[in-house]
């Protein structure tokens, strides 16, 4: 069935008050529930749906009495009420089967704890209820279970009793104070250690932190601990928002389906979102520990306290989210390397989806399952759209606006509409027109050229935009793109700008609301060079007119490091894809060869962002920039880029190498030095000649004898995917070595996955019945699979090999975990970008998945959407 954002009501009834009693047991776990229904509409009605999913229904009452036969009906999704008076209690009882719920959606048994995942709609799976995000109730929640098993009993809000009972069980009842939709409900048991710390708000509230994980991982949750208080911190600073409840719990688990949950007061997380030490954790798994971490606390204001109407404002809540962690981590970190990092994630996984038949608003028109729908427009392109709110408004004016929001519509779930008109409201600014961006799909292009007048001494520079259609929007509107700008003179200062708009310091926001428009700056003296798009001021393809030697000049000066960036990745695509197309083309032109020096030269930049200026475009991101992806042209010319520059630099990056060696520390500036020195080895390890062998045996000692993960795994990554090197050895003693940590060894498995050589296709079958392999695991799942459909050349050999193998593993999956394998699927639905060979076995692939048995809707709704209408 597809829901249509426009037909949306209102529930007719309310249920303001919820008591829940959970006897939990792996095999049958039974629920009791008090729902305590109010009527909020004004007649009758003859029909309450209630929400329910692989429930087994042991008993029903209404007030005390057994309902009659005529007064409900039970139904594939959930039992209906008919008649039902204008208030009543309904108590049900259900069974359920946690240790058999392997879709990790609702009430599930993993790794000896009892844990839940009812966003977006597994508390139907809990007990019968209408699970929607407009239903706000009071929670009383008793867990029973079994002490030994089971000494640590979880739920949202505060622990109101505990106490035994017979057969060595106990029992603990948790109260929330405030009304919450389901999707935010959670309990956790199990046999937990804790870490505590404190936090004392802005205005002197004492809040218990705690970190609930296995007992041997105690030790590991230094940086969660951390972040969570300076994301507390933070969040009282920039907005002028505190924690509201006496405690703050986060448990960690193997068994998830995402990253992490933000349910009230009691977070549950991925481990790989909390769990780090020097030796098991590398240092880009430490920043995402710092932004997965403050994401679901910043969900505590945006999300919860103020929540959603309906699943199509799902960017409300996460765009909002996403936008506020970056904004986190860029002041925690470089922002100029953290903006990079964001832009790169965002063309990796939204472009792409915007490009291809699974593309959809950031506030979609319908679906058919929610599921699917957590994706990377409502995430990152929400989060882009916010970015270009706060760009339009400013810092204070944005800020005025959420205070509105917050003013307005705390305890109310709401819609987007409501926080556009909250911005507007708050600062007497129009945002209609910026409304097109939340429900237009498709990356706008945006063309640029300019040209200089000797005569009159000024310049002018022309915009034009077009978005391309996408499925079921054929035409486009323009939409307004703010456009941060400054004018750069030879010397590759800022020009002061006068003429159009004047901006200090020599830079303004233009804002393109046509679809063409000019700007005429003047009094300038000397021609300029246009440094557009700032910071990435707006999600879009650039395209501009400038030739290589412009580029080559920002490369080297543009004062803004996002663009500079931009310029000489620009640089680097250019001449990659000149050697797709013609391969006696070297892809290391002169002016790539020379910005590269003089970034190689430049000892006083910030290492981080050297080793982000020196890193080559990803083979994706390439393809990306072809109508047919020339999957193994590309995968060479890179390589060959890779070699050239290890080749031509070899002496400077030799140097690099030795004098950034240092003990390991965490700030940084070492942060940045470890990522720079592994940039060297591995063009070191790529170059041609002496230094190849030479550098594996660098490598080797570096495995060896390093002293923290990210050293040891560069290392571990390079000698396993080297094609002339023969990693047995390490592969073997890798896993000796952390077969005890999970998150290391999903790291071996994505490596050996991700090897770019024809025998890994057999390689990873082995790997799917390796021991350590679990279906049921979505982190060990998305390591094998995930590797494999992010190792080009493997996936998409040219005779389908990949993909049928993908396929099958998807069918697999399918049966054990819906979401996961529908997430998993969506590389395939990027078929049309290939050759005719592989459109076909992709489609091939498609279809065969489409004939499954038992297809789950999740699934089913990811290829349908991906295959061609009939
Ligand atoms: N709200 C969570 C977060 O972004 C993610 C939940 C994803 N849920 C899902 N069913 N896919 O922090
Ligand atoms: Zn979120």
């Amino acid at each position: 069935m597809v829901i249509q954002r426009g037909d949306y009501r209102a529930p007719s009834y309310q249920i303001p008050e919820i008591i829940l009693d959970l006897r939990l047991d792996p095999e049958n776990t039974e629920v009791l529930a008090h729902l305590h229904f109010r009527r909020v509409a004004a007649s009758p009605v003859a029909e309450l749906p209630l929400n329910g999913e692989a429930l087994e229904l042991l008993s029903l009452q209404r007030d005390d009495q057994v309902l009659a036969e005529h007064e409900y009906r039970l139904t594939e999704d959930g039992l209906v009420l008919l008649n039902p008076p204008e208030t009543f209690v309904l108590k049900t009882k259900v069974r359920l089967h946690p240790a058999a719920n392997t879709a990790l959606s609702g009430l599930y048994h993993a790794g000896g704890q009892f844990l839940t995942q009812c966003e977006a709609e597994g508390f139907r799976r809990i007990t019968y209820m209408l699970d929607r995000p407009d239903c706000l109730a009071r929670f009383t929640v008793t867990l029973h279970a079994p002490q030994k098993h089971c000494p640590v009993l979880l739920a949202n809000g505060n622990c109101m009793a505990m106490g035994r009972e017979a057969e060595g069980w106990h029992w603990a009842r948790w109260e929330d104070p405030f009304p919450k939709p389901t999707y935010l409900f959670a309990m956790v048991a199990g046999d937990l250690a804790v870490v505590r710390d404190r936090y004392r708000t802005a205005s002197g509230r004492d809040v218990a932190l705690e970190i609930y994980v296995a007992e041997r991982d105690t030790a590991a949750c230094v940086q969660a601990m951390d972040s969570l208080k300076r994301a507390m911190r933070w969040d009282e600073e920039v907005y002028g928002r505190e924690y509201d409840l006496d405690r703050y719990m986060i448990v960690a688990t193997d068994s998830f389906n995402m990253g992490a949950m933000e349910n009230k007061g009691l977070n549950i997380f991925n481990a790989k979102y909390v769990l780090a030490s020097p030796e098991t954790a590398t240092d880009s798994d430490y920043q995402g520990i710092e932004s997965v971490i403050a994401h679901e606390y910043f969900h505590n204001w945006t999300g919860n306290r103020v929540t959603l109407r309906d699943w199509f404002q799902l960017s409300l809540k996460e765009g909002l989210t996403v936008f506020r962690d970056q904004e986190f981590s860029a002041d925690q970190n470089s922002r100029g390397v953290q903006r990079i990092g964001d832009v790169r994630r965002l063309r990796a996984a939204q472009f792409p989806e915007d490009a291809g038949p699974l593309a959809h608003p950031v506030r979609p028109e319908a679906y058919s399952e929610i599921n699917n729908f957590y994706t990377a427009t409502v995430y990152e392109k929400g989060a882009e759209l916010i970015r270009m709110i706060h760009t339009l408004l400013g810092k204070t004016q944005f800020r005025q606006g959420m205070d509105l929001y917050f003013q307005r519509h705390d305890g109310h779930a709401v819609t987007i509409e409501d926080f556009l008109a909250a911005m507007e409201a708050a600062n007497q600014r129009d945002l209609s027109g910026f409304r097109r961006w939340y429900s237009q799909a498709g990356t706008p292009v945006l063309r640029a050229s300019g040209s200089y007048d000797p005569v009159q001494h000024s310049y002018t520079l022309t915009l034009h935009q077009e978005t391309p259609a996408t499925p079921g929007q054929s035409t486009k509107e323009p939409v307004p793109i703010p456009v941060r700008m400054a004018l750069l003179n030879t010397q590759g200062q800022r020009a002061p700008l006068s003429g159009a708009i004047e901006g200090p310091d020599g830079e303004a926001v233009l804002l393109l609301e046509q679809r063409e428009q000019s700007w005429t700056f003047v009094n300038l003296p000397d021609p300029v060079i246009p440094s557009l798009l700032r910071g990435f001021s707006a999600p879009v393809r650039l395209e501009s007119a400038w030739d290589d030697e412009a580029c080559g000049f920002l490369a080297c000066y543009d004062d803004d490091p996002f663009n500079r960036w931009e310029s000489i990745q620009n640089l680097a695509v250019k001449a990659l894809l000149a050697a797709v197309a013609d391969s006696s083309v070297t892809p290391l032109p002169a002016v790539l060869r020379d910005a590269t020096a003089s970034i190689l030269r430049d000892d006083a930049l910030d290492p981080a962002f050297r080793a982000e200026l020196l890193t080559l475009p990803s083979e994706d991101y390439i393809g990306e920039q072809m109508s047919v992806v020339a999957v193994e042209a590309i995968h060479r010319a890179r390589d060959t880029l890779r070699q050239d520059i290890g080749a031509r630099f070899a002496e400077k990056w030799m140097a690099l190498y030795h004098d950034l060696a240092a003990p390991y520390q965490r700030d940084g500036l070492a942060i940045g030095r470890r990522r720079l020195r592994n940039l060297a080895l591995s063009h070191l390890i790529a170059s041609d000649g002496d230094s190849r062998e030479a550098m594996a045996l660098h490598a080797r000692q570096q495995y060896a004898q390093a002293d923290n993960m990210t050293d040891r795994l560069a290392a571990f990554q390079l000698l396993v995917q080297h094609p002339h090197h023969d990693a047995k050895d390490i592969l073997l003693d890798f896993y000796r070595k952390w077969h005890g940590y999970p998150l290391v060894i999903d790291k071996w498995f994505s490596i050996q996955a991700a090897t770019p050589r024809p025998e890994t296709l057999h390689q990873v079958e082995h790997l799917l019945v390796h021991p350590a392999f679990d279906w049921r695991v979505p982190n060990r799942v998305r390591a094998v699979l995930g590797g494999f459909a992010a190792n080009p050349t493997v996936f998409h050999a040219a005779d389908g090999s990949g993909y049928a193998f993908y396929a099958e593993q998807i069918r697999r999956l399918d049966d054990i975990n819906p979401q996961t394998a529908a997430r998993l699927a969506t590389p395939l639905s990027r078929w049309r970008r290939y050759d005719a060979q592989r459109q076909q076995a992709m489609r091939a692939a498609l279809t065969m998945l489409a004939d499954k048995a038992k297809l789950s809707r999740d699934l089913a709704e990811v290829i349908q959407r991906s295959l061609p209408v009939k």
